[in-house]
């Protein structure tokens, strides 16, 4: 109970009798308690903070630094703080960086590790996917996160046969799979163009950038 009302706030119990040894040993190296296991971050291995409050876009932002993924809403309705946890596209606005211990984490700037622009980037430019920006990193780390969704056959709200193994990212698919990332600029036309020719491998994703 103790431990668990100092954790709320942030702080960690220290030794109890039983760690102190009692004959003149040297002590063992202290085994800090709480949440040890690191989280990875473009690739590196990040303590997880010792406030298990923090959420995930707090960490990347506040702490690391990294400032690539953006705060929006804060409240999970506009898709501006979106990362790839494992491949898997998530809002960090709603996750708590202590959920994703022993996790890898894929940020914007995670994304091109050796200074070379990722293929959606080159083609936001080309297709004018966006304006002042500030939604474009989420709107690129959730596009690859859809392509990669398609890839293994998860159904949206539009596709119509549930059961199909191979999916095409038709219009209506990519704007339903997009539709948790806002652009307030209204960029979508060249944003659904930048994705579509990206992801481009069949004649129904093709359409899609038309
Ligand atoms: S900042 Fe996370 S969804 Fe808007
Ligand atoms: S480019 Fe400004 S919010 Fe999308």
């Amino acid at each position: 109970m103790l431990v668990g009302g100092l954790a709320r706030l942030g702080l960690r119990a220290g030794p109890s009798p039983r760690d102190v040894p009692q004959n003149g040993a040297t002590p063992p190296a202290a085994v800090p308690k709480g949440v040890d296991m690191p989280i990875t971050i473009n690739g590196q291995a990040v303590p997880i903070p010792v406030d298990v409050r923090t959420s995930l876009l707090d960490l990347l932002r506040e702490q690391l630094h990294l400032s690539g993924t953006k705060k929006g809403c804060n409240q999970g309705a506009c898709g501006a703080c979106t990362v790839l946890v494992d491949g898997e596209r998530i809002l960090s606005c709603l996750a708590l960086a202590a959920q994703y211990e022993g996790r890898s984490v894929v940020s914007i700037e995670g994304l091109t590790p050796d200074g070379e622009l990722h293929p959606l980037q080159r083609a936001f430019i080309n297709h004018d996917g966006y304006q002042c920006g500030y939604c474009t990193p989420g709107q690129i780390c959730s596009a690859i996160g859809m392509a990669d969704e398609l890839r293994r056959g998860v159904p949206s709200a539009v596709t119509a046969d549930l059961a199909a193994t191979t999916m095409a990212l038709t219009g209506d698919e990519l704007r339903e799979r997009m539709s948790g990332n806002l652009c307030r600029c209204g960029a979508h036309n060249g944003i659904v163009a930048a994705i579509a020719e990206t992801f481009a491998r069949t004649p129904a994703m093709a359409e899609a950038a038309e």
